[in-house]
């Protein structure tokens, strides 16, 4: 199909029944649906958006374009859980259809205030001239769950001395007022994160640009987020236009977080240690991070990436977002693991074990695993996945190195080679001791170590190709494990 103006900034609504069947069978006949991840019915999902605890339920919304795996017209999505485990559709939320949003619904926060919960969100707009102008705009959810919008933006395009970069508003509340943090590009063309305030959520008031010792770092932050956990604070945003230097900075845009000091809501002034990357993957971008209902601090990210093309978009769908994740602080970084309810979708639970390292199970192609290595005196050992005589998904310790690598060159259909087909990432001096790994259809999120280092990436393989290995290189390691179906 030719991605023509009018066909990419098409609304849900003009959709006909005909293409409807037509769309929904292409999605169908694609071999890489996933089967516990939250993905679109057809189209395209990018960020989480609105992530919140209002009513007894979990209300999270995706950026949605239904009509292909492309970036158009993006509406708003929402699906429900009570309990982080198992969601539910709830369809469309969110059509762009007023002037200051023309261009999309793009991404947003939610938050409860008058027991409404409200969604503020960045309305793309264009102008004839295709000149792009940002607007910050509020919809409310009522009890009943309808959405209303207000007609006119909170703000309109962007303050003096940025760009017209600027978007995705993630709203918090200290004491009684309320506070967001928004992606921005200043008029020098680099990124940052501004901090704006209003006592009535209806009028917002500017309070500075957060300062950063990142004044030069990547030419646009993305879906910026704060929040604080034991006393500190933490900044996370995805840069865009940071390059590679090393092992880091490997994906087309990255995400990561800073940690300081609580941030100075009276001046944006931010105390911070050194930028972290979040995840060690090859997809994950624009994590958005909610309070549950017991306190946690729950993220969930979009396993995917801006301007790269998957193997699914030739079924008319692409992406998903990743399983929630509680993050904790622990020796200044972050550490994240799924979490708890997961274990409720565990089915039958098949316990494993072996000694000198070599296991092979045949463990299907959606799966939990849960892996200790003890008694190591290898020093290479890790684990295959996803494999037949022709595909792996291999993770190798190498501890000459002090090195965790996750290898895709051998995946199945491999996406964006352009950015390399390994991650690796340090264990800081640790050892590999234990292994946490999610794996879907199409992807696989492994959590090194209790969530020291988490890997999400998509992978696209063969049905087939169903085996799970753990071996060990130049000496053994004993290895001991669960692995569940996942129902
Ligand atoms: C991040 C992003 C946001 C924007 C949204 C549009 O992936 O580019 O900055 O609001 O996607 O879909």
């Amino acid at each position: 199909m030719k991605w023509t103006k009018e066909a990419r900034y098409r609304p849900y609504s003009m959709m006909t029944e005909e293409e409807k069947t037509a769309l929904t069978e292409t999605v169908a006949h694609s071999p890489w649906r996933q089967t516990f991840h939250i993905q679109p019915p057809t189209g395209l999902l990018n960020d989480p958006n609105g992530f919140s605890y209002y009513d007894g339920m979990y209300h999270l919304f995706y950026q949605w374009f239904p009509y292909g795996a492309v970036h158009g017209l993006k509406h708003w999505y929402h699906v429900v859980s009570k309990d982080l485990a198992t969601w539910t559709e709830q369809g469309l939320a969110i059509e762009p259809d007023l002037p200051h949003e023309s261009h999309g619904a793009y991404s947003g926060s939610g938050f409860v205030h008058d027991n409404k919960l409200h969604l503020l969100y960045t309305g793309n707009q264009r102008t004839d001239e295709w000149e792009r102008v940002p607007n910050q705009a509020l919809a409310v959810m009522n009890s009943d769950w309808s959405i209303e919008k207000r007609p006119l933006p909170l703000i309109a395009n962007s303050p003096e001395g940025y760009t017209e970069h600027f978007r995705d508003p993630k709203v918090w509340k200290d004491g009684d007022t309320f506070y967001f943090v928004i992606g921005a590009q200043r008029d020098s063309l680099t990124g940052c994160a501004l901090l704006y305030k209003s006592s009535d959520v209806l009028n917002w008031e500017l309070v500075s640009e957060i300062s950063t010792t990142y004044a030069d770092f990547g030419y646009m932050w993305e879906c910026p987020d704060y929040f604080e956990l034991d006393g500190k604070g933490i900044l996370v945003f995805s840069p865009q236009g940071v390059e590679a230097e090393g092992t880091h900075y490997q994906n087309i845009y990255q995400t990561g977080y800073l940690i300081g000091s609580p941030l100075d809501l009276k001046t944006g002034e931010f105390q911070h240690g050194p930028f972290h990357e979040l995840d060690a993957g090859f997809d994950f971008y624009a994590p958005q991070s909610t309070e549950a209902k017991d306190g946690r601090r729950i993220v969930i990210g979009w396993m995917g990436l801006p301007d790269i093309e998957y193997p699914s978009d030739r079924y008319n769908w692409a992406h998903c977002l990743t399983l929630p994740r509680e993050v904790t602080l622990a020796d200044g970084k972050l550490i994240q693991k799924p979490v708890q309810e997961l274990e409720k979708r565990r089915g039958k639970g098949t316990p494993f074990q072996h000694s000198n390292g070599e296991t092979t199970l045949d463990a299907g192609t959606t799966y939990e695993i849960k892996l200790e290595f003890s008694s190591i005196e290898s020093l290479n050992y890790g684990i295959r996945l996803r494999t037949s005589e022709t595909e792996q998904t291999t993770l190798t310790f190498d501890q000459t190195k002090n090195m965790l690598t996750l290898d895709r060159s051998k995946s199945g259909e491999v996406p964006a080679q352009a950015y390399g087909t390994t991650r690796s990432v340090s264990l800081d001096g640790e050892k590999l001791t234990s292994l946490q790994l999610f794996v879907d259809t199409s992807s696989v999120e492994i959590f090194a170590n209790n969530g020291q280092v988490v890997f999400t990436s998509r992978i696209f393989p063969q049905e087939e190709s169903t085996g799970f290995q753990t071996f060990a290189k130049q000496g053994t390691v004993n290895v001991t494990g669960t692995h569940w179906t996942i129902s």
